[in-house]
This record gives structure tokens, sequence and C-alpha cells, in this order.
């Protein structure tokens, strides 16, 4: 007992040792790290967030006594081509009256826009402070970056001002099903779909438009009305910000009656349905940030903002779905709270049992809200897709395995990397190279000792078809001499100070300037940048990646730009931060299409900052996460929020980026990765190497047999990506897209559908684990991937095993899922493999399922050179049709394709008469007759289904055909 005792006192004092040790050994990889909060601003720190918070404080405790001091003027209301337009009048304490000019669109695909700007402002009738010269008005140049179109109005909404009654309604949308409510005083918006109200602005008298005002001394003994102390200046981390426009936020709240559930406002770690953030168990105490930071070490389970920003929510119930766009640039919060639902006469059939009140706040810029009424998540994201673009067709290469490491020291190391792939036979298809390989962090240059042969470097990496990736930064080294930064600076292409002058600050390289790409001459030698000519050493099989680009700045203020620096156009930085990240994509997204004249080709970015519409350019991932368990766990949830949010082409880096992961967690990472639509593996310089060749038996074989399950599916990614690309549906598919109408799986996110194969994938995400319970909602039969094992879906949950080398995949009775089976060193050599057709029969012995195939790096697609198909199983006939529409370049395309066949079809569920049978019938179109191949039957036995395999039916995967059984 005394021994124990003394034990248990020296234990405190021996766990200290041990932790400076293990600190002193390994800062890396050995503790879970976590962010340094004082860093980063919390909601009390920044000046518009308390103001707003304590607005809406204000505005509970006052209840039913709150005046919401915003009206529209009953006179003033028109409605002409679908827009109604009016003048909000806010009072103010002193009696002022502030015009306010409101605009709602009604927009053809059945979306609202409403924009609510400050008249003064737009005629620029105020005077900034310190003699600045930037821009008088709200900043209103957001969509110019973020929209592409569907804003042609809906010139038949009908109108029905009934000024004595104090409201306004409008019939609009498809068949006018949908109908706005305006009540005038105070101003209330509600849409309602089918008669029933399924989204307010609002209700809750939260609208807060801070108009501009002048900013007068007051004389000292004395004190101001209100409390002015963030209105001016506001300080913070030592440094100060000047606001030249004094207070200017803008704020409000949206209701969603009865729905209990929203998603989206990526990018935050923290689960896919949002939670309260106004306190309470479970719930946070912040509201959600959105400001993109480069936040060193993020925690999870967090409302603290990451690298990127969507500010496009979700909110979804038994089987209705609505969302809401809130098209602002600036430092953006979110707060959540959700309350029990009242019926109220508006919002007749309620059938949510909670209501998700959300309150809205952004530093600066006009008010500019988007409201989509569904009714489904698929309507929601084909019509924030048109709004915002879609996601961008890859190459086929760019949805294969990428093998990244900060970094691959010297060319001589990429190509033994490269060929130890081969030894090993683990497929890759994209090497990367990280900030070391350039000249003294010199952008568009290549370190000479290091890297003297980048030719032939990728001239090894073409003979199998691989590419190359580099690191391009947006801050640029401030050393003479440097060609690049002369001429950004003799071309005054930089963003500046609040003086005027170039900004310096620091980033990798030390002392540096930022390009400023939202000006059109920087775009255009950005652009310039990219060609072979001028960037020397690249080639058609490299491509980029843009990193730091929030931007991030190592002593700027939350190491990001101070807010009064200066853009093109003087615009503030506060106005447009969001979307700075997405300017640099862009321009270089143009440089990429056509690096030589005449030679056009699809490109590849890789960012870690974005903003609505970045999915249009390329790929994001989640930045700098830890080789923690948990931060594998959190990576699915933020992977399908990101698919919400309309950029489903995401991905989390493979291994964690900090620390060094034991074996366990690799491989479990890469048997989650596989599902990543962006599949990198990435560590930081200090860890040590992980390649999978590097983990010994069995893990390198259960890791390259997860890889290999990647590329037998491409064929299936690549399809998911079309389908995306043409209506915003995500890749990977949370549980409520699928099945709206079961509410078990609302809040579940870790466990989700690939595109629409009907694969149900729930990784293995936490230590030891050797099961999974997956939980199948539709009365359905689900089968087990690998081995056929039946789970009988209809709400019921199963125990899968999943031992390690076990991936838990299951795959929907009903789908016809396109595979390449033969094992190759990289994507672009299974080119021209042939196809097998794994065919999931349903409850009634049928399926269906598509596949899209192009040569999946040009645009030649865009000129009909592709085969588009749907697959049909019905009454023991498997039918191959045409849904592609013809180009110029379609036949050519058909041609070239015309000796890549069907190898193999299996299908799964068999019924059993069919042991009797031995050959299947083959018709193909333009064929001389009937021919047939062999049928293989295997009985189902001990839970396992039974399943057929065709041997070599030989048809065309562009042809036309029909497979009688
Ligand atoms: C930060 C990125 O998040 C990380 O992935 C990269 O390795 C480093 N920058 C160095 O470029």
């Amino acid at each position: 007992m005394a021994g124990s005792r003394s034990l248990k006192q020296r234990l405190p004092l021996f766990l200290t040792v041990l932790t400076i040790l293990a600190c002193i050994i390994s800062p890396v990889g050995m503790y879970p790290m976590s962010v340094k909060h004082e860093n980063f601003k919390k909601c009390s720190q920044s000046g518009f967030c308390k103001r707003n918070r304590a607005y809406a404080d204000e505005a509970v405790a006052s209840g039913s006594n709150w005046k919401a001091p915003y009206e529209l003027d009953s006179s003033s209301i028109t409605l002409e081509d679908g827009y109604l337009r009016g003048i909000v009048i806010k009072s103010t304490e002193s009696g002022e009256k502030v015009r306010l000019p409101l605009t709602v669109s009604f927009l053809e695909s059945g979306a609202t826009r409403v924009v609510l700007d400050e008249e003064r402002r737009l005629k620029g009738d105020i005077e900034l402070r310190h003699g600045s010269n930037i821009r008088k008005e709200r900043y209103n140049e957001a969509e110019k970056w973020t929209l592409v179109g569907a804003l042609t109005p809906n010139k038949v909404a009908s109108f029905s001002p009934e000024p004595e009654t104090g409201f306004t309604k409008v019939l609009y949308g498809p068949e006018n099903q949908y109908q706005l409510v305006i009540r005038h005083a105070p101003l209330e918006l509600l849409f309602q779909r089918d008669g029933e109200t399924h989204v307010k602005l609002n209700d809750r008298g939260l609208l807060n438009l801070e108009h501009w005002r002048p900013k007068v001394d007051v004389p000292e003994g004395e004190t101001a009305p209100e409390d002015e102390s963030t209105w001016w200046e506001e300080s913070f981390g030592g440094n100060t910000d000047s606001k030249p426009r004094g207070p200017e936020s803008v704020a409000l709240d949206i209701t969603f009656p009865g729905y209990e559930h929203v998603y989206g406002i990526p990018e935050h770690a923290d689960s896919l349905s949002l939670r309260e953030t106004r306190g309470g168990s479970g719930n946070h105490e912040e509201p959600y940030r959105m400001y993109n930071s480069d936040v060193f070490e993020y925690e999870l389970n967090s409302t603290m903002t990451l690298y990127g920003t969507i500010p496009y929510m979700q909110a979804h119930r038994k089987n209705s779905s609505v969302a809401v766009f809130w098209l602002n640039a600036a430092e953006t919060w979110v707060d959540i709270v959700k309350s029990k639902s009242t019926t109220n006469p508006l919002s007749l059939g309620l059938t949510g049992k909670k209501t998700t009140q959300t309150h809205w706040f952004s530093e600066s810029g006009q008010l500019d809200v988007f409201v989509f009424l569904g009714p489904n998540p698929q309507t929601l994201s084909k019509t924030y897709g048109e709004l915002t673009g879609y996601t961008q067709l890859p190459q086929q290469f760019a949805i294969a395995y990428h093998q990244c490491r900060w970094n691959y020291v010297t060319d001589e190391d990429v190509k033994e990397v490269d060929v130890k792939f081969d030894r090993y036979q683990i497929p890759y298809d994209v090497i990367w190279l990280d900030i070391e390989y350039t000249d003294g962090k010199k952008y568009f240059t290549w370190d000479p000792m290091t890297f003297a042969d980048p030719k032939g470097m990728q001239e090894q990496l073409d003979e199998s078809e691989r590419k190359l990736v580099v690191i391009i930064d947006p801050h640029l080294k401030n050393e003479n001499g440097y060609p690049i930064i002369d001429e950004l600076k003799s071309k005054d292409l930089a963003i500046k100070n609040k003086d005027g002058n170039i900004y310096d600050g620091w980033c990798w390289p030390g002392s540096s300037h930022w390009v400023d790409c939202f000006s059109p001459a920087a775009i255009s030698w950005w652009k310039g940048l990219y060609s072979y000519d001028k960037f020397k050493g690249t080639f058609p099989n490299t491509f980029i990646w843009n990193d730091m680009n929030e931007p991030s700045v190592f002593n700027g203020p939350e190491t990001t730009m101070p807010k009064d620096n200066i853009h093109y156009g003087n615009w503030e930085h506060r106005d447009v931060h969001n979307i700075n990240g997405m300017t640099v994509v862009n321009a270089t997204f143009q440089g990429l299409v056509e690096r030589k004249k005449g030679q056009l080709q699809r490109p590849f970015i890789l960012t870690r900052s974005f903003y609505a519409g970045t999915q249009r350019m390329g790929a994001m991932w989640t930045g700098d996460n830890q080789a923690e368990w948990s931060h594998l766990a959190i990576s699915m949830p933020m992977v399908l929020n990101q698919g919400i949010a309309g950029f489903p082409f995401a991905g989390a880096d493979v291994g964690g980026f900090f620390g060094n992961p034991d074996k366990d967690l690799l491989v479990r990472w890469y048997q989650t990765g596989i599902w990543y639509p962006f599949f990198r593996a990435h560590a930081h310089i200090d860890t040590r190497r992980r390649e999978p060749y590097l983990t010994g038996e069995p893990y390198m074989q259960i890791i390259s047999q997860a890889i290999r399950l990647r590329y037998q599916l491409l064929p299936a990614w690549y399809t998911a990506f079309h389908e995306a690309s043409l209506t915003g549906i995500p890749i990977v598919r949370p549980q409520y897209y699928i099945h709206p109408e079961d509410e078990q799986g609302f809040a579940m996110d870790d466990q989700f559908y690939v595109g629409s194969t009907g694969l149900l994938a729930k990784p293995v995400v936490a230590k030891d684990q050797e099961s999974v319970d997956i939980y199948l909602s539709d009365n359905e039969k689900y089968y087990d991937y690998f081995d056929y094992t039946i789970y009988q879906g209809g709400g019921k949950w199963h125990n899968v095993p999943a031992p390690l080398e076990k991936i838990p995949l299951l795959m929907q009775g009903g789908h016809v899922i396109p595979r390449k089976d033969r094992p190759r060193r990289s994507s672009g050599l299974m080119k021209w493999d042939p196809y097998t057709l794994v065919v999931v029969l349903d409850e009634s012995g049928a399926a269906d399922g598509t596949i899209y195939v192009d040569d999946g790096e040009s645009y030649d697609f865009e000129k009909g050179a592709y085969i588009h198909r749907q697959f049909t199983f019905v009454d023991s006939t498997f039918i191959s049709e045409d849904i592609g529409s013809k180009g110029p370049k379609t036949d050519g395309y058909l041609k070239s394709m015309s000796d890549v066949r069907v190898e193999k079809i299996v299908v799964v569920g068999a019924p059993a008469e069919w042991e009797q049978r031995t050959t299947v019938t083959v018709i193909e179109d333009g064929a001389k007759g009937a021919t047939h191949a062999s049928l293989q039957f295997t009985r189902g036995e001990s839970g396992k289904a039974a399943y057929a395999v065709v041997k070599n039916p030989n048809v065309g995967i562009g042809r036309s055909w029909k497979i009688e059984f």
C-alpha cells in the first residue's frame, strides 16, 4: 500500500519529465497538438461580431417589446420584369431615417435573391477617415467572381400589393408554386412552397445594416450615446485596423421553420449536421466563423474558421430541403439555435419537431442573400450549381492516387520513388513537389543543385503516363534580381498597404509581396507565367498546387493580411478577403488551359483557400491535419460537407500532415482516403517517410489493395465526376441525401454512397476497431462488395466485419457498377483496358446504371468526343443504350474506342434458375448476328448471394447491345 501511494505521488513529476523529453525528442508525432487560440479572434474580440450578438441578445431580452427598426416604404414598391424594388427605411435612435434600396430578384430557376444596399454610400455621399481614397460603396463585386449564370429573372412573377394590410405577396417559381410574403413593418420576408413557409428572413428582427455615420468626437468628460469602442479602430495581437469607413456590418436572421438539421457553411472541422452555437450541453459557445485563415494545428469539433469559405447552408427535414446562400466575401459569422417548432398560420403542416434559427453577420459589403426552396437535396445542388458553377470535369489522372510529401528532395529522389512504386506494384498517378524544389522559395524557378534536370525527371514519369504537380504560392520573394518580383513591382500588380505602398509581409521566403489577382492586368501577367516558355522545366504533364492563398502572412493579424490593405479597384482587403484565394486559382486556371498556343488542356489545380465558385477550377483539401485517429474520423464529415456546399472535389491529407501515424492508422487512412474524391497522401517536412512500400508486410499489401480498389472503380468515379459537372450532385453522398425521408440518417456522417453506384462505404476510423455498424435505410438487399454476403435493409443496422485487411463496403441492390479489373501502374495505362460490369439485382430482379468515358484530358468532350451509356437490366435482359448527344467529334472518338470491350459481367443476386444455363445470347448493334458467351453460375450459400459470371461477352463499351440471360 505504502509503495503504491509513493508511486502515485511521484507519477506527476515522472509524467512531466516524460512530456518534456517527448517534446525534445520529437516536436511532432507523439502528442496531439493544438491551435493557439490567442492568435485567432473569438466573437467577443471581433467588433462587429460582438455588436451583432449583443443586438440579438437585446432582442431576445426585450421579447415582444423588441422593435425592429426596418420597414419597407409601401409607396415605393414596384415589380417589373421579375425584380421587386423598394426602399427600406431604417429608423435610428436619434431620429435619422436611413434609406436602403431593396431589390428582390425572382429567378427562372426558382431561386430568389434579396439585395439591400445603402443609398448614401451608393451615391458616394460619405466621408472616409484618415484621408483614405478607398471605395465608398458597400462591396458589390462578389458576384463577379462567384456567379456564372442563372440570373435570368422570371418575368411572370405575379404581384399583389396590399398596402392597406401592410403585406406584399408575389407568386413565382415553377408554375407559380412559390410565394414570397413581405410584411412591410417591421420588415419580414416569408418564403413559401405549396402554401407552407420554409424560410423566414428577419423573422426575429435581427436585420442590422450598420449605416455610415461620421465620427463625432465626444467632448472630454462626456460619454457617447452608444458604445463606440469597436467602431473606429480595432486592435488585435499588436495590429491595429484603421477602419476608414467606421462600422459597416450587415446582419440578418434566417429561420427554417420545422427544420432540425442544417449543413454546409464550410470550412470547419465539425460534424456534418451543424450544432447550436449559443452554449448548452453538446453545443458550441462560439458562432461558426468564416474568415479564410491558415490555422496552425487546427482543433476538431470546433466553429473556428479554416482555410476556405462557402457561405451556403442547406436545411433538411423529412422529405424537404431548402437552402440559402449569403453572398458576402468579408469576415462572416453564423450563430445557430434550435427551438421547439411552434405552429403558426403561415407555416401550416410543419413536420419537423424543431426549428433552426440562424443569425448571419458580415463585417462589410452589401446584404445579398439567395433563397432556394428545394424541394430536395438534388434540386438544391442543381440550382445552386447553376448560379456558382459546377465542379470542373477533371483530367482522369486527377481522380487517381497522388503521392506527396514536403518534400521529395531531388529529382533523383522523385525518380527513385517512382521506381519503387513500380517495384512493389503499387499504382499511383501523380508525384508532388512542395516548396523546397524552388531556388530559395522563388516560385517559377527550380533549385539548380537539387532539381538540375526537371526534364529528365518528367520524362521518366511520362513513360508510365504519370504527372508532376509543383507548388506555386502567391507570396513572392522580395529579392532584387528575381525577375518575377521585378515585374510585379514595375507593372504595379501587388496588393498595397493602407498608405498605397506595396504591402510587405513575411512568408516562406521571408520578406514577400503578394500578387493582386483581382486586377485584370495581374491576371494576364500571372497567366503568362505558366507558359512553357516562361516556366522552364514544365511540360504538359506538370500541374499546379496553389497553397497559402488565404493569404497566409506569418506576421500579419490572425496570420493573414491587414484588413485595411488595398486591392485593385480601391477595395479594402476587408471587403474581399474570402475571395482572395479563389482569384489566385482563377488566374492559375486561365494560365494552365493554354500553356502553348493552340494546345488546350484541362487544368488541374489544388487550392487550400476557396470560396463559392472555386469548384469550377480545381480541387481542395482540408489543410494541415494531424496523424491522429480523431483527424481521420473528422475527414469524412468535412469532405461530405464540401459536397453539400457544391465543391465535391475534396480530400484530406492521407496519413495526417503533422506527426507520424502508426501502421494501423496509416492503413485505415488509406482505406478511408480511397473514398475522398481527391485522394492524396501528404506529410510535413519533419515526419518520417511513409510511402506505402515502406510499411512492410502485411501493411503494404493491405494499402496496395486499397489503392487498387480505387483504381478498379475509376470508371465509376469518373462517371460520378461527370454527373457532378452537370448537376452539382455530390460525388460522395451522405445518408440524408440518398434517403431524404429517413430521419435516422439525417445526422449520419460516417457512412456514405459513392456517386450513383449504390456503393455504400463506412470506413473504420477508430483504433483497434474490427467491425462497423452500418445502417441500411431502404427496404433493399445490400451485398458485401467482396464476398456477396447479404444484408437486408429496411431501417436496419448490421454489424459488418472489418479486420484490418477488410474495407467495409456494400452494394445496394438495383445498380450497375462499371469497373476496370486489370492492375496497372497508373490510370493512364488503363485507358484501353476492357471493362467489367457488376450488375447488382434489386428485389424485382432489375438494375440500372450509367457510364461516362472520354479521353480524360482534353476538351474534346465538349465536341461530342465521349461515351455516355445507360445500362438497364430487366426481365433477364441486359441492355446498353446511348444517352449522349452527338457532336462533330463523336464518330472519330467512338472509332478510336471501338476495341475497348466489356470483358466480364458479374450478376449479383442471380436467380436460382440460371443454374441450368451455360450461355447467354449477345446481340450487338451492327454485328452480323447473335453470338453466345459462357455463363457460370455460383449458388448462394451461408448467407451469401448467388452470382453469375458472363465471360468475355465482347461487346463494345461505346456500342448499343443487348444480352439475354
Ligand atoms: C502549408 C500546406 O498546408 C502544406 O500542405 C504544405 O506542405 C506547406 N504549406 C509547405 O508548402
